[in-house]
């Protein structure tokens, strides 16, 4: 696929019998937030593990920014950066020693590394900290530590697994700030696992849903719902003169329609829906006030997903 700088096919690793990733097929677009969706032992973090050259492959092939993680994995995990589930950190050391530790052991060159951590310890704002040991930190700062680390010898990708688990709401909304702010303003992919779904429809710009080692789905969560037939919910509000008139005419184009005040709450309509009954309603001279279509939640689209695929 054009513009993918992680292509996966058929990728697959057993361990024993077990096949922890199962014939997984999957491009990941340049620039994009890609969510990786499923639930414990689905298949996340091995599929990681072998984008990244730490594990081998079973079976199938895959290409992250043109190399081969089997064969090239150490000239891959220069331009990537990975956000372990338990980041190791140094604790006896500083914020400041453990960065300038990494950026000699992934070639950030000498000259810049000192300019490099300086940077990216305020953006992390841990520049005032950064003379303490890692060891007294909270759980959120040591996370935004191992965060500031997989960035700094700026990765083309950034794998980052579960990123905001086990934060308070606040450290969490400033990681995903973060990661928001790097594939946003410096062009980062990000591929994600997490649990998060509220996370991941808020910040993913497409999600790839795993069960048991297999990809059950991928797409933004729009098409996901469209995919599994989802209809959509809208609420149009309208001049209170004219309710009655709306009301008729509303009926007229589908069955499921209700009325509280000024407000219609219409239920189990296809998107084209909306364009159409927004025509109706204005060519019959009602003064529509607010159309709010209700977008599919990943939530329900991720349920409805695992549903459909145990009944199949
Ligand atoms: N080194 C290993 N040896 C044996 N089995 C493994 C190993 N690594 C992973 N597995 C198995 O592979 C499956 C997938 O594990 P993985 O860690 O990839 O899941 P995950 O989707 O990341 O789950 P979680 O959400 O809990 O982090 C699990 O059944 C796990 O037990
Ligand atoms: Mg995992």
């Amino acid at each position: 696929m054009q513009n993918a700088v992680i292509s996966a096919r058929e990728l697959t690793r057993t361990f024993g019998d077990k096949a922890a990733v199962n014939r997984l097929t999957l491009d990941v677009l340049r620039g994009e937030i890609f969510g990786f969706l499923g639930h414990n032992g689905a298949g996340k973090t091995t599929t990681v593990r072998l984008l990244n050259g730490v594990l081998a492959f079973s079976g199938g092939s895959a290409t992250v920014l043109g190399l081969s993680p089997a064969a090239d994995g150490p000239a891959l995990r220069r331009r990537t950066g990975v956000l372990t589930e338990t980041p190791s950190l140094d604790e006896r050391l500083n914020a400041r020693d453990n960065l300038t530790i990494y950026a000699e052991v992934y070639d950030v060159p000498r000259d810049q590394v000192n300019r490099r951590v300086d940077e990216i310890l305020g953006l992390f704002d841990l520049a005032d900290r950064s003379k303490e040991r890692v060891g007294g930190f909270s759980k959120g700062m040591k996370q935004r530590l191992a965060l500031a680390r997989a960035l700094l010898h700026r990765p083309e990708i950034l794998f980052l697994d579960e990123p905001t688990a086990g934060l308070d709401p606040q450290a969490a909304r400033q990681v995903r700030d973060l990661i928001t702010h790097f594939s946003r303003q410096e062009g980062h992919t990000v591929f994600m696992c997490t649990h998060n779904l509220v996370e991941a429809q808020r910040l993913c710009d497409r999600v790839g849903v795993m069960e048991h080692g297999r990809l059950l789905a991928v797409g933004t969560p729009v098409e996901l719902a469209r995919q599994l037939g989802s209809r959509a919910r809208v609420e149009i509000e309208v001049a209170a003169e004219h309710v009655q008139r709306a009301d008729s005419l509303l009926r007229s184009l589908t069955a499921d329609v209700s009325v509280e005040h000024d407000t219609f709450m219409i239920g189990g309509v296809e998107r084209e829906f909306v364009p159409r009954a927004l025509a109706a309603l204005v060519n019959a001279g009602v003064m529509v006030y607010r159309v709010a279509p209700a977008e599919p939640s990943l939530e329900d689209v991720y349920f409805a997903l695992h549903e459909r695929n145990e009944t199949s």
